[in-house]
């Protein structure tokens, strides 16, 4: 059940018997030269809205801009500061307690968001320690989950690409886009066939040692049959970790 093709007066029924929400979280950044720009956003809202069918959990609209500031070296690439990302997941949970829900299941997809989700997190305990509002947090619980660390994820990305997979723009989400989005299939030459790997800073120094954007990765032995594959596995981990979650 997906928040945005719901009446008022189905959410209202819908917490009489649950005060859980799934809130797909990505990030609108570069990935390389046959990663779309929406990846890290596309991966968590297509495995989200499948939960959500399978479990009769509501999905909240995907927050599709995340913390890429060392993805702006690339055209189309945006950010939100750590600061912003922090207030829009603030005052997205806040609206909702307000309603009566209780539990927040982040799916993210983009692993540079997770130091800001996790900050946000302790800002809402914060409030509710430091008796900051007057709505009850008491019973407020909020967790992230990487869609790539679902049960079987990795192990199966490890048999499906080795050490092609890489870390950003990797094999398999790629993979999973072409299988969710056939129609937006990119090809491309990659040269070196793996990119290189390193820490990085900044936009610029990002765009120095990564220069076609990709980290680790080989992303041309992508494909939707593998996507399929990778999804599938990620579902029936996400479904277990769901369930736990929301009990
Ligand atoms: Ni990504």
């Amino acid at each position: 059940m997906e928040l945005r093709f719901s009446t008022w007066q189905e959410v209202a029924a819908y917490l009489q018997n649950s005060k859980t929400i799934i809130l797909p979280i990505g990030s609108t950044e570069q990935h390389g030269p046959n990663g779309l720009i929406g990846t890290d956003a596309l991966c968590p809202e297509a495995l989200a809205i499948e939960l959500g069918e399978q479990t009769g959990a509501l999905v909240a609209p995907t927050i599709a801009v995340g913390m890429a500031q060392h993805h702006l070296g690339f055209a189309g690439s945006i950010t939100l500061r750590p600061s912003t990302l922090i207030a829009v997941i603030l005052d997205t949970v806040n609206s909702l307690v307000q309603h009566g829900f209780e539990r927040f299941y982040f799916l993210n997809g983009h692993g540079g968001n997770l130091a800001t989700v996790n900050a946000a997190f302790a800002e809402i305990y914060a409030q509710s320690s430091l008796a900051q509002t007057a709505a009850d947090l008491s019973n407020v619980r909020c967790k992230v989950k990487n869609w790539w660390e679902a049960e079987g994820v990795m192990p199966l990305s490890k048999e499906l690409f080795g050490d092609a997979d890489g870390s950003h723009a990797t094999c398999g989400e790629v993979s999973l886009t072409q299988f969710a989005y056939p129609h937006s299939i990119k090809s491309a030459e990659m040269t070196p066939p793996i990119a290189p790997t390193g820490p990085f800073y900044d936009a610029a120094d990002f765009r120095r040692r990564f220069p076609d954007g990709r980290i680790g990765s080989n992303p041309s032995l992508a494909s939707p049959e593998a996507g399929e594959k990778l999804f599938k596995q990620a579902l029936g981990g996400l479904e277990k970790d769901y369930a736990a979650f929301a009990a």
